[in-house]
C-alpha cells in the first residue's frame, strides 16, 4: 500500500477541516492508506515511512504555526540526507485570515532544506473555509495520492 501522510495543526478548526478533506480525497484512491496526524504527534519515522506528504498550517503572525515549526525543528537533523526523504512528493495548504503567503513561503523554504519535491500547487484558504475550498482540498488529496500510487513523481 502507498502511504500518504497528512500533517496539520489547528486551533479553531479551519486547518483541521481542510486536512480532513485532503484525507477524504486521498482515501478515494485504491491502494492508498491515509494517515492523518496532528503536527505534535508526528515523528521522524512517519516522515520517512510515507510515500507522499501533505502539510497543513494556519498562518499565525505571518508565519506557520508553532506546532508545524516544532515538527520541522524536531525532525530535520534526524532525517536529513535519508534516501526516503530525498525528493519525497509533498504539498502544502494554509488556512489564513486574509493572507497566508508568509506561512507558505517559510514552509516551502524548509521543504527545500528537506529536499522534498513539490507535487502540487499550494492551496491557501483566506477567511472561512467554504465548500469550494474543501472541494479543492479533496482534489489535492486525490491528485497527490493518485500520483504517488502511479509512481509519477
Ligand atoms: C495568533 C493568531 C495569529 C494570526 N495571524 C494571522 C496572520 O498573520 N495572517 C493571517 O492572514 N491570519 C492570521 N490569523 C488568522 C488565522 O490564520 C485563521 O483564523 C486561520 O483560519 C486559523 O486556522 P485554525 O482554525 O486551523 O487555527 C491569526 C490567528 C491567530 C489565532
Amino acid at each position: 500500500m502507498v502511504k500518504i501522510l497528512i500533517v496539520y495543526h489547528s486551533q479553531s478548526g479551519n486547518t483541521r477541516r481542510m486536512a480532513e478533506a485532503v484525507a477524504k480525497g486521498a482515501g478515494e484512491i485504491e491502494g492508498v492508506t491515509v494517515i492523518l496526524k496532528r503536527a505534535f504527534e508526528v515523528m521522524e519515522e512517519d516522515l520517512i515511512d510515507c510515500d507522499g506528504l501533505v502539510i497543513g498550517s494556519p498562518e499565525y503572525f505571518g508565519y506557520m504555526s508553532g506546532a508545524v515549526k516544532d515538527l520541522f525543528d524536531r525532525t530535520y537533523e534526524k532525517v536529513r540526507g535519508h534516501k526516503k526523504i530525498f525528493r519525497k512528493p509533498y504539498a502544502v495548504f494554509i488556512s489564513a485570515g486574509n493572507d497566508g503567503l508568509g506561512a507558505l513561503m517559510h514552509i516551502e523554504k524548509i521543504g527545500l532544506g528537506y529536499q522534498f519535491k513539490k507535487a502540487h500547487q499550494p492551496l491557501i484558504a483566506k477567511g472561512p473555509v467554504t465548500d469550494d475550498i474543501l472541494a479543492q482540498c479533496e482534489d489535492l488529496g486525490r491528485t497527490i495520492a493518485a500520483g504517488c500510487e502511479a509512481g509519477i513523481y
